[in-house]
């Protein structure tokens, strides 16, 4: 296991600072490289509402970088006003998944930012409109003729987005100070907590560098929520969607669990309100457990300690 943990490691270039490396779950790098004037290009367009049908919407209406790059209710709103069918992910360390969306729809962030576009339950777009609006402006224009050879494209369009998501990173949570060492930044308690996170098993489908995004499991391994929730639709069978085999039902991409206690409410379905309840429901669905009422206080304990920083401010739920 480790030394699979140290080839992840190695992949992703986070060994700039050093930490402990016994523990399954590794530190965000402080820093990232990316193309500043591509990203800059992208910061633009994140916030631009002429990627939306009824230029009404942007990626910054569901992935409110002030609310931990999520939006705060069950489901967003398109751009044809109709409510998403799935919660909305953290775009913060998106780029730390193995793959995009709840069920692993999109292999890579382009592939999820080119759909974003003509998903109808998004902007609701065609690519073509995208291109012939955003050309009618003269500046943006000239800044992609400036910024890549061959100018306003879609590809361009999508490399600049793309080249922001990855600047989307939020280093220094206290329990990654933890990890790299330093003394005094996380209570007994929240220390106690991660040890209830390991010695529960929550570690076996939540760990790498995005504690989750690293790999598929069935949402209910002991206990069906989805039966007892009721109204079973499309969505909830996760992959099966994707690969349409019948092995795949419910199952979804383990979420990252960083910045977890800023993006209530949870769950694809955002059936979960409190940080509290989603833990509760883990104990039950994925191991078997009915968790005690301080088993559930230490783990939330430790999940506190995930809020990482962007721009040097902690993130907020502004909620
Ligand atoms: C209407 C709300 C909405 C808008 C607008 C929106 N997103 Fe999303 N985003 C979502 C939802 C919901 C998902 C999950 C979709 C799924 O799992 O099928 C998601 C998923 C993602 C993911 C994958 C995250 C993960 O953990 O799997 C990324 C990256 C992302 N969006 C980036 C963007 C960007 C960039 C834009 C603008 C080009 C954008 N989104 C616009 C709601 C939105
Ligand atoms: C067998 C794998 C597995 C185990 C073990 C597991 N989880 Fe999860 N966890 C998942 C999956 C899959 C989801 C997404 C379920 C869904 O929404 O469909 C999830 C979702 C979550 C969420 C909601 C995240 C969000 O953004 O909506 C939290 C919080 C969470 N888990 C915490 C825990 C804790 C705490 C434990 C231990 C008590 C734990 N998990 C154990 C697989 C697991």
């Amino acid at each position: 296991m480790l030394a699979l943990f140290n080839i992840i490691a190695s992949t992703t270039a986070i060994a700039e600072t050093e930490y402990n490396k016994q523990e399954p779950i590794f530190p965000i790098p402080t820093k990232v490289e990316v193309n500043e004037a591509r990203a800059q290009l992208g910061e633009k367009l994140f916030t631009d509402v002429r990627l939306s049908k009824d230029k009404n919407i942007a990626c910054s209406s569901c992935h409110q970088l002030s609310a931990g790059g999520d939006d705060n209710v069950a489901f967003g709103i398109s751009s044809s006003a109709d409510h998403h069918i799935v919660n909305t992910p953290s775009i913060f360390n998106a780029r730390y998944n193995f793959r995009q969306n709840w069920d692993g729809s999109s292999n890579t962030l382009q592939e999820q930012i080119e759909t974003v576009i003509t998903n109808h339950h998004e902007f609701n777009n065609q690519w073509s409109s995208v291109l012939t609006e955003l050309s009618q402006d003269e500046i943006l224009t000239r800044e992609f003729n400036r910024t890549y050879n061959d100018g306003l494209t879609k590809n361009n369009i999508i490399d600049a987005i793309v080249e922001f998501a990855n600047t989307l990173i939020t280093p220094n949570a206290r329990f990654d100070r933890y990890l790299r060492n330093e003394d005094n930044v996380m209570t007994k308690k929240e220390i106690d907590g991660y040890h209830v996170f390991k010695d529960l098993g929550c570690i076996s489908c939540h760990q790498g560098i995005n504690i989750g995004g690293n790999l598929y499991q069935k949402f209910g391994v002991f206990y069906n929520y989805l039966a007892e929730r009721g109204n079973i639709s499309k969505v909830d069978y996760g992959r099966m969607n994707q690969t349409s085999r019948q092995f795949d039902a419910f199952v979804f991409k383990v979420p990252s669990l960083r910045n977890v206690a800023v993006t209530a409410p949870y769950l694809h379905d955002g059936s979960a309100k409190t940080i509290e309840q989603a833990i509760t429901i883990m104990g039950r669905t994925q191991l078997g457990r009915s968790l005690t009422e301080n088993e559930v206080y230490l783990l939330k304990a430790f999940l506190k300690t995930l809020t990482g920083e962007y721009k040097n401010k902690p993130l907020d739920d502004a909620s």
